[in-house]
């Protein structure tokens, strides 16, 4: 049987390397769109892979990606703006998702699988993330099933090695002296493990039932952020009294932390935390606990490491 093809948008991102390598297991051949090739060499070391240079926004670069194509796959997201009133977020999420769609429509790519969050919600949603992010999923499902068979995936927040989450939490309570003031710890997620959301991606392109649907994806257990930032310091080994700030000193945290150069926090983050992210009902089983694989990276050699040293195995610089 011939081999599919396979296009991606965001494919250079924490969850596009997983999802390329799941891909190239299953045997389709893959394509991403990278804004800098140069800096995402690692991917090359998977049999096959095709990096294309070129700017999503630019309909003639997506037709380079999507031309052949019988998948595309939307993964571009952000976490935070330039500004503070939504524009960045519009333009990323839903301006940059119609255009994806759209190209997929002139290029007749008849599959498509978009990356939403758990939350999303055009009306209702927390924060602008999670409002542009509805928004987006909300467009594509008005043409899903007439010329394109769309799937959109909702999960929680996402760990496994090279994620900003954990890793992150495990940075700051490496460097942050004395005691960890933690904004908003008794927001609840269920953490869902990076290869169980890329297995829900890879085993719905061909399966008819998944078509116009939205899945919600959470892992198998609900933490609140205090215990899962607990959790991390342990695991890494760190000593340090976490305090969980009251809601007025997380606001203010989060109104400094986005004056800090590239916003660790911000009140749009502070805004999208005041929702739990946890599923009303799993239809999608992502079975792996947190506990199985966050001690295999968390304070060990960084993934990227990894990648560098299967690249250099494969003789591929
Ligand atoms: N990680 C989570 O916990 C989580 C949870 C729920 C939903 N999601 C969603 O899952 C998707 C992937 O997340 P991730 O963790 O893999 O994110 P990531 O590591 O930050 O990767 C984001 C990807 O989007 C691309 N991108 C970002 N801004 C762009 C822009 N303005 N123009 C063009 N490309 C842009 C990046 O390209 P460059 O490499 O060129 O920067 C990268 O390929 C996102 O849509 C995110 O909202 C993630």
């Amino acid at each position: 049987m011939k081999k599919k093809t396979v296009g991606l948008f965001g494919g250079t991102g924490f969850v596009g390397l997983h999802l390329c390598s799941q891909l190239v297991d299953a045997g389709y051949h893959v394509r991403v769109l990278a804004r800098h090739p140069q800096r995402n060499r690692r991917l090359m070391v998977l049999p096959g892979l095709q990096l294309i240079e070129g700017n999503p926004y630019q309909p003639e670069d997506r037709k380079k990606l999507l031309e052949g194509c019988d998948v595309a796959i939307n993964l571009i997201g952000i976490l935070n703006e330039r500004g503070n009133k939504g524009t960045g977020f519009r333009q990323v999420h839903v301006d940059l998702s119609k255009g994806i769609l759209q190209s997929c429509l002139d290029h007749k790519v008849p599959r498509l699988l978009h990356m939403s969050a758990l939350n999303a919600d055009a009306a209702q949603g927390a924060s602008h993330y999670l409002r542009t992010k509805g928004e987006a999923e909300n467009y594509m499902h008005t043409i899903s099933g007439r010329q394109i068979q769309i799937t959109s995936f909702r999960p929680s927040v996402i760990f496994g090695p090279g994620d900003s989450f954990l890793n992150r939490f495990a940075d700051l309570l490496k460097k942050i002296p004395l005691f960890f003031p933690l904004a908003c710890p008794d927001s609840r997620f269920a953490p869902v493990y990076v290869e169980d959301v890329v297995y829900a991606f890879v085993r719905s392109i061909d399966d008819p039932e998944t078509f116009s649907q939205r899945y919600d994806l959470c892992g198998p257990h609900v933490y609140t952020l205090r215990e899962l930032v607990e959790y991390t310091a342990r695991t890494i080994g760190v000593r340090k009294t976490i305090i969980g700030l009251p809601d007025w000193a997380s606001r203010l945290q989060a109104r400094m932390m986005e004056l800090v150069p590239g916003k660790p926090f911000s009140m749009d983050n502070y805004r999208s935390l005041q929702v739990d992210s946890v599923c009303k009902e799993n239809t999608t089983p992502c079975p792996t606990p947190l506990e199985a694989i966050a001690p295999s990276y968390l304070g060990h050699e960084d993934f990227n490491a990894r990648m560098q040293s299967f690249r250099t195995q494969a003789n591929r610089e």
